[in-house]
């Protein structure tokens, strides 16, 4: 009995690839690595101390997916694998509505073939499209501004169609709010590729030295301090949101849309405040003018999770600033460096590499 991760070396399946092994589920890894690195999950196993098996395959890949089914008893799928930056969805649309869309509709083509019909699925709050009215409720109607946030919708809408058809699916749509933080250990944490789009990681490389300064997108807000205002939510508070919602859809049938936010919104600039009390470091800011498409003021009620999946986010806005300063103080260049090493020569316990073929290639994380 296992549970699918796809997506697992990314930002936050990282993270709940580490809490699913310390609640004492057995995971399945799978990924392409287009947005991540082998080495994230070489440290999860460092940090929990739990061996897990990992593939290298692309879920457009429909035949070396089935190769994963075949091997491994699944019972139910976290589905994180997708492309998530809004800019680049604008300038490539058909890349991320093949990946996202294809991806999701082959995974759940392979899931139906082997009875698997548990899915705990990342949308976003991006479906709620410019909406203004504040704390946003999963009720209100749904749109997108940009092709990253149409792949979301029409998952959502593909989901909810499966259960039409067939009413044994159990189907947890989880629409996050800000993700920000890292584990605790600073082993794992968001390793964005060039110049970070948001704003955490953002901060922290201004903080790092990487990047000369911030600039704060506008600050002619209807908010406290005229910056826009998000609502922050820890990784890790995140990734405790999937075990919540696996519980549930391996217990019921459905499917259901659930806020993952704290339900406290803070500003950019508070946000910087924060980070600087923590870390004793100063962010050097500039304003500069409204990012096109940005909203002034977005936070969740995440109401509907506390009832129904018995979910509460715990850890603030000094947490995230601290963990994700320890993580980027601890990996200037993210898992680069590590990663070369572990490759290389083997001064850390590397991935052991069972076998290998042009299309898919087959991890055992452990010693
Ligand atoms: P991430 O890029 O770190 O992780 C996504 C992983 O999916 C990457 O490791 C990538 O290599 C993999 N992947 C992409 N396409 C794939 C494919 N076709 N086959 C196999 N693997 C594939 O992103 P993240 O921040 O961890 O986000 C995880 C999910 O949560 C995404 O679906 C994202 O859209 C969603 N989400 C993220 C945020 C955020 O701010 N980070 C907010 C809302 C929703
Ligand atoms: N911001 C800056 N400077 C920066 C980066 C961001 O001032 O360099 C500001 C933005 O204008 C915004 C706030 O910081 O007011 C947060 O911006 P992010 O880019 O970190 O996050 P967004 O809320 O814009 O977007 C996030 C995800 C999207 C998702 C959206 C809605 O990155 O993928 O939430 O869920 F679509």
């Amino acid at each position: 009995m296992a549970i699918l991760v796809t997506g697992g070396s990314g930002y936050i399946g990282s993270h709940t690839c580490v809490e699913l092994l310390n609640a004492g589920y057995d995971i399945v890894v799978v990924d392409n690595l287009t947005n991540s690195r082998l080495e994230s999950l070489r440290r999860v196993r460092e940090i929990t101390g739990r061996d897990f098996k990992f593939y290298k395959v692309d879920l457009l890949d429909q035949e070396a997916l089935i190769r994963v089914f075949a091997q491994n008893k699944i019972d139910a799928v976290i589905h994180f694998a997708g492309h998530k930056s809004v800019g680049e969805s604008v300038r490539l649309p058909l890349w991320y509505y093949h990946n996202n869309i294809t991806g999701t509709l082959v995974l759940c083509k392979v899931m139906e073939k082997y009875g698997v019909k548990n899915i705990v699925f990342s949308s976003s709050a991006t479906v709620y499209g410019l909406q203004e009215k504040v704390p946003i409720a999963e009720e209100l109607p749904l749109s997108a501004t940009n092709p990253y946030g149409r792949t979301k919708l029409m998952i959502e809408e593909m989901l909810r169609d499966l259960y039409l058809s067939d009413s044994n699916w159990s189907i947890a749509l989880l629409r996050y709010f800000n993700p920000a933080g890292a584990h605790n250990s600073g082993l794992i944490g968001e390793d964005p590729n060039g110049i970070p789009n948001n704003l955490m990681p953002y901060i922290t490389q201004v903080a790092a030295g990487r990047l000369k300064e911030l600039q704060v997108f506008g600050n002619d807000y209807e908010t406290i301090d005229g910056t826009g205002v998000r609502d922050f939510i820890h990784v890790v508070d995140l990734a405790l949101g999937h075990l919540s919602a696996l519980t549930k859809v391996m217990a019921t049938t459905g499917v259901e849309a659930y806020n993952l936010g704290t339900g406290r919104g803070y500003s950019v600039l508070e946000l910087v405040k924060a980070f600087e009390t923590v870390t004793g470091m100063r962010i050097p800011y500039t304003i500069t003018s409204r990012r096109p498409g940005d909203i002034g003021i977005c936070y969740a009620n995440p109401s509907k999770a506390e009832r129904e999946l018995g979910w509460v986010a715990e850890k603030g806005i000094e947490e995230m600033c601290s963990d994700s300063w320890r993580w980027q103080s601890n990996n200037p260049n993210g898992y680069l460096e590590e990663a070369k090493i572990a490759a290389g020569v083997g001064a850390a316990p590397s991935p052991r590499t069972l076998s290998r073929s042009n299309e898919d290639f087959f991890v055992y994380i452990g010693r």
